[in-house]
């Protein structure tokens, strides 16, 4: 008998055909049965319905979590449309950006075409200069700014920039440049309160201003010639001249034989020859096609002044180019009237000596004594005669008179850069 038919007897009988039962007794208790048999049948209805109920809570659970995941599928749908959107504009975008570089491109080649066409600054055979004039066409070829300043035909302007801003914006072009002199040759030259940028850029402005005046004289380093820095000291103003190295032969001399010897070692587009304090020179006669001397005779006497004067005119060749600097009348204003602080000669010497500067045009006031700072200068400056060195100063009219047998005085700048004043001569 099976287990079921065991534990509930009468299961057997009501899945058994049906019988006659014999006694009412029989009948009772088959009724008996059949209600037991209802009750059980009630009772798996009823676990079924509780079955349905969770069947149905979780069909509508499944309901909701598909409304979710539609709900989602769509956001992700939306989200994958803006997505095409998107890559289609930077499609775009990025086929502008191709159409650019491309026009770029060709304009630069067209660019590198007319520099290979022409140089800015033809090559020269002094390697370090050589060096430094590639890097700044380099530099001028990458900037349009720079191209549209500086057209071709004006590489002394272009040379002026790129030593004043351009290479000293960038270290490693800073480490091209010509190296700076020791401040104690930076000092015998421009005094012990410049550093190193001031002495470049000061040399720029005077090498600058004494071009232009060189060209008022007939002289264009552009064409060629041979142009002498009269004390030149350590090489200041030549760096500025160095930028026509590849048309002008360039040679500085100065009674500073450390400072030749420095220009000679670091400076390599000019030649260097040292004087003595006084004439004859080793230069050869007209030898030079121009010659200038910046804040040299403003230093000299009378007498010495004259000498060289006459050394520079038998060192040129007639029609040369001179241009000398002096300390004029806007000097003497300045230092009289205290505007500008001076110790030799004070502002009373000065005053005191005016009478006569006035008659005669000329005065002299030696250093006799320089103090430095630096020891190197009171060592070398001990050697010196310094009733021999000192500051002059001279007049206009004691310019026309006392030179212009050797010079044609081509003009007079009254103090253009408010020190000097620029003697433009021409050999006669
Ligand atoms: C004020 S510095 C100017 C140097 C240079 N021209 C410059 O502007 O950088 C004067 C120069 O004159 C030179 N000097 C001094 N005595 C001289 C002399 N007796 N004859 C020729 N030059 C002299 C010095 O050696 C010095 O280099």
């Amino acid at each position: 008998m099976a287990r079921d038919e065991q534990s509930r007897p009468w299961l057997s009988r009501i899945t058994q055909p049906a019988q006659l039962r014999a006694t009412p007794e029989e009948n009772l208790a088959a009724l008996e049965n059949l209600t037991e048999i209802q009750a059980h049948r009630e009772w798996v209805i009823d676990g079924l319905r509780a079955h349905v109920a969770n069947l149905e809570a979780t069909l509508q659970r499944l309901e909701e979590h598909t409304d979710n995941l539609e709900r989602e599928l769509e956001g992700v749908r939306a989200h994958a449309v803006n997505l095409e959107k998107l890559l289609a504009e930077r499609e775009a975008r990025l086929a502008d950006v191709e159409a650019h570089a491309a026009n770029l491109e060709r304009r630069a080649g067209r660019r590198r075409t007319r520099l290979a066409e022409r140089s800015m600054f033809p090559g020269v055979r002094f390697p370090r200069l050589n060096a430094i004039f590639r890097l700044g066409e380099r530099i001028w070829s990458e900037r349009e700014d720079l191209q549209e300043r500086f057209p071709l035909d004006r590489a002394a302007d272009y040379w002026y920039w790129l030593l004043w801003h351009g290479l000293g914006s960038r270290a490693e072009w800073a480490s091209q440049l010509y190296p700076s002199p020791e401040p104690h040759l930076i000092h015998r030259v421009v005094g012990e309160n410049t550093g190193a940028a001031g002495y470049l850029r000061g040399g720029l402005v005077d090498g600058w201003r004494i071009d232009g005046c060189l060209r008022e004289a007939g002289f264009d380093p552009a064409r060629g010639g041979k142009l002498l820095d009269f004390g030149a000291g350590c090489g200041r103003i030549l760096q500025y001249f160095a930028v026509y190295a590849s048309s002008c032969r360039l040679v500085g001399c100065d009674v500073d034989k450390g400072a030749m010897d420095w220009c000679g070692k670091h400076l390599d587009f000019a030649e260097f020859r040292p004087l003595p304090m006084q004439p004859p020179s080793p230069l050869a006669s007209g030898e030079f096609d121009a010659v200038y001397a910046f804040s040299v005779f403003s230093h000299l006497p009378e007498a010495l002044q004259r000498r060289w004067l006459e050394e520079i005119a038998r060192i040129t060749r007639p029609g040369a180019a001179v241009v000398v600097t002096v300390h004029g009348r806007h000097v003497i204003d300045e230092i009289v009237s205290r505007r500008r602080p001076h110790e030799t000669p004070t502002p009373q010497q000065l005053a005191r000596a005016l009478p006569e500067l006035e008659q005669r045009g000329f005065a002299f006031f030696p250093y006799r004594k320089l103090r430095f700072r630096d020891i190197e200068n009171d060592r070398y400056y001990s050697t010196w005669d310094l009733d021999q060195y000192g500051d002059a100063f001279v007049l206009e009219p004691y310019v026309r008179a006392r030179w212009s047998d050797l010079f044609e005085v081509v003009a007079y700048h009254d103090a253009p850069d408010d020190w000097q004043d620029y003697v433009v001569l021409r050999r006669r």
